[in-house]
């Protein structure tokens, strides 16, 4: 994660949010070495073709882990999100709810909501009280439970998207949610360059025009694959 200085939040405009952001990085900045450490037995794969989710051997390492998107991410997803007066907005991937407060302020501005969703109980109690702090509270949504259940029942349309579980998950949970997403819906998806492998189920689909959309990797500091749904 780069350096986390207060100036990278500074264009949300909002004191509350970016005082938890901050809060939360620091937190989240802690745990870094922990999770290289995990990381480094596979970083042979990290710095190739990149890792298989399907060979992590201990995914209870990552249950009090952030793991969120880094600072830039955060408000090119929030500036994007804005772009496009985004007012249903979804998120796969809770965990303590760093993206979320970005996607949050973003409904906030645009007159919108949040839908996200988190299968441990204890991340999601955590995710609640930070958008509470944060004043974000009635923005947001969180559909505590396994997403690929939970989604099932999804029946708002869908203009934005995030999806930021667990990387094998990626294509299921967008083909679950891909029959309410309307034209021009923006979905962007994180680490896509750590774990393409568990992820090529995915880019083959939105990378093949055929399927009507658009999509390419790009680097608000960590690669992002960024998908416009065209027809
Ligand atoms: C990489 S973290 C999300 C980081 C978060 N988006 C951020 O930027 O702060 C992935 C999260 O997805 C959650 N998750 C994984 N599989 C899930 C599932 N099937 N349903 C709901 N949540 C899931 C994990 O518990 C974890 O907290």
């Amino acid at each position: 994660m780069p350096k986390v200085t207060p100036d990278l939040f500074e264009a949300l405009n909002d004191p509350k949010v970016e005082a938890v952001l901050a809060r939360l990085y620091k937190d989240a900045v802690k745990q870094i070495n922990s999770v290289i450490w995990h990381l480094l037995p596979k970083a042979f794969q990290l710095f190739g073709k990149g890792i298989h989710w399907k060979a992590e051997k201990n995914v209870r390492f990552y249950d009090d882990k952030y793991i969120p998107i880094v600072p830039q991410q955060g408000m090119f997803l929030y500036m994007q999100a804005r772009a496009l007066n985004a007012k249903n907005i979804l998120e796969f991937g809770t965990s303590y709810g760093i993206s979320t407060l970005y996607l949050a302020k973003a409904a906030k501005d645009n007159g919108g909501k949040v839908i996200t969703t988190e299968y441990l109980p204890h991340k999601a109690a955590a995710a609640r009280q930070n958008f509470e702090e944060a004043g974000l509270s009635e923005y947001i949504e969180l559909w505590e439970g396994d997403a690929l259940e939970t989604l099932k029942n999804i029946n708002t349309e869908i203009d934005f998207v995030l999806l930021d579980g667990w990387p094998d998950l990626v294509y299921p949970v967008f083909k679950l949610i891909e029959p309410q997403l309307k034209k021009g819906a923006v979905i962007a998806v994180d680490d896509v360059k750590e774990y393409k492998p568990s992820m090529q189920d995915y880019l083959d689909y939105v990378r093949n025009p055929e399927n009507g959309y658009i999509s390419t990797t790009i680097y608000p500091n960590k690669g992002t694959e960024f998908t416009i749904k065209v027809k």
